[in-house]
């Protein structure tokens, strides 16, 4: 059966999204697709109105023709003529410095305008896609001009793109100047692998089903294996990964994430916060890195030249915009113990990397060795059970099992048993801004991170960084289109363990 987002929740009421950073790349790949798709599914509440508002000098009609040759580029589902001239009226463009007040306090006339025009409501939504400097600017010409207020009955929020911080300093800093602004309830921290279909799905996997739940602790879990692997580069982006890296990239935010999801105790309910209690409780139970631990803990490395698909690549130190001499990893695994009773004595190991031979971000769980007995003898080692949740692509779960192979003689091979989301559904899976900004706009900050979230995985992350930079020889290289360092199978190995073939 197929469900359409209107059959399992209402539409969000009226409102205006304002985009900051409304000309840059998120805007124009991600935030008006997004919403193009969702005017496509009918799931836009009646009467939005979407302001973008940047520096550069631009008539509405400029805006929208923009917008609509990067959503025939980016969007899921082709350009429909009518249904994108239909949204496209929604659309208008605000010039203004994030710095100028004046510009702020014509945006409050503008949107009184448009409110009068479209008999929207005064519920706002800010979206703050502007790189992390102009935050604090921003949110202080919202509450000068008091947009941050809305008129009793309406409400205000904001989204804020990752990164958010650099450590836990800055991101302490940064909740505090946001709440100075907007209170927590209506603060949506974006970490866009929470709105993906499939890490919905974890939860789901886990309470909707009985068989798994009595499974999933460290009587039956041997490990469990995170990976986020992508063939890209650097990709044009050099100015901010050099100084952040895989580590704060990748592992602070998106893998931990769903380490949380993979490991948190069943919610007292579906309330975000609810969930996000039990996601922290998670975080604060991570069993600290710092000094000598994490030399032996963590693998840090950096892409060297090499190929993917027959094109030759260059390292990562050879790529514009990176220090010659930077010690900035592009990929990172890491052992991860989780000190609570669930999983005392269970290793996660965690991967992130750039350059690798194929994209796949997945989560695999191998169940301990059947006894060595029967059939698990010296002679023939089963394979362990594995439950692997892909991420993407090819999203689904799969279980690998031993089966008896056809025939009169005693053999038994690993099969598994697949869900496809492509087969099963046979719909294509929203993207992730799409659920998200939905959620934004109906006041549902569950597939969002709390300010506690963010600060408790920094502090885990902190501890790695501070003994990184108190020694850089650790950092290995690998060659662009291998599966990362040789020092990382050896951190795996000392669990009797490998890594899952990329
Ligand atoms: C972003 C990182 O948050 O996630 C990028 O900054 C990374 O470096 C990207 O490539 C991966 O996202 P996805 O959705 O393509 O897996």
């Amino acid at each position: 059966m197929n469900i359409t987002p209107q059959q399992i929740r209402q539409l969000p009421e009226s409102c205006t999204l304002v985009i900051f950073g409304a000309t840059g790349d998120l805007t124009h790949r991600k935030l008006i697709p997004a919403l193009y798709n969702l005017a496509v599914e009918g799931a836009l509440p009646a009467g939005l109105n979407v302001v973008g508002f940047a520096r550069r000098e631009k008539s509405n009609e400029e805006f929208r023709d923009e917008l609509k040759i990067t959503t025939q580029k980016f969007s899921r589902s082709p350009l429909n003529e009518e249904i994108w001239n239909r949204f496209a009226q929604s659309i208008s463009y605000h010039r203004s410095e994030f710095h100028d007040l004046n510009g702020y306090c014509r945006l409050v006339e503008q949107l009184g305008k448009n409110d009068v025009l479209s008999k929207s409501t005064e519920n706002r939504l800010f979206y703050l896609a502007v790189a992390p400097d102009q935050v604090e600017t921003i949110l202080h010409n919202l509450k000068e001009s008091g947009l941050n207020f809305p008129r009793e009955g309406s409400w205000a929020r904001v989204i804020i793109e990752k990164p958010f911080g650099v450590d836990l300093k800055t991101a302490h800093h940064l909740n505090k100047l946001v709440h100075g602004v907007f209170p927590e309830k209506e603060t949506y921290r974006i970490d866009h692998y929470l709105g993906k279909e499939t890490a919905q799905n974890i939860m789901v996997l886990r309470f909707a089903n009985s068989i798994f739940e009595s499974l999933w602790n460290s009587k039956h879990i041997h490990h469990v294996q995170i990976t986020a692997a992508e063939p890209l580069g650097v990709e044009g982006r050099a100015g901010y990964y050099d100084k952040a890296g895989a580590l704060r990239d990748m592992v602070q935010n998106h893998l931990l994430q769903l380490l949380t999801l993979m490991a948190m105790e069943p919610p007292m309910s579906m309330s975000a916060d609810a969930i996000r209690d039990e996601k922290v409780k998670v975080l604060k139970s991570l069993r600290p890195l710092k000094g000598k631990d994490v030399f032996k803990n963590v693998v840090r490395a950096q892409y060297d030249e090499g190929t993917i698909n027959g094109q030759a690549l260059s390292a990562y130190r050879s790529e514009q915009g990176v220090a010659p001499q930077s010690t900035t990893e592009s990929y990172v695994a890491l052992q991860i113990a989780i000190d609570n009773w669930r999983w005392a004595g269970v290793p996660f190991f965690v991967r992130a990397g750039k350059r690798m031979p194929h994209a796949g971000t997945e989560i695999a769980i191998t169940f301990n060795a059947v006894p060595p007995v029967l059939f698990n003898t010296l002679g023939h080692t089963l394979d362990q059970n594995v439950l692997v949740i892909r991420i993407q692509p090819n999203e689904g779960i799969s279980l690998g099992m031993s089966a008896k192979t056809p025939g009169s003689t005693l053999r038994i091979e690993p099969v598994k048993m697949n869900f496809c989301y492509g087969t099963s559904f046979q719909k294509q899976n929203p993207e992730a801004y799409e659920r998200l900004l939905l959620d934004a706009m109906s006041g549902d900050a569950t597939l969002f991170a709390r300010s506690d979230e963010v600060e408790a995985a920094w502090a885990f992350v902190d501890g790695i960084e501070e003994a990184w930079l108190q020694e850089s020889d650790d950092l290995c290289f690998y060659k662009s289109g291998t599966s990362g360092p040789d020092k990382a199978d050896d951190l795996i190995s000392s669990c009797g363990a490998s890594w899952r073939k990329l």
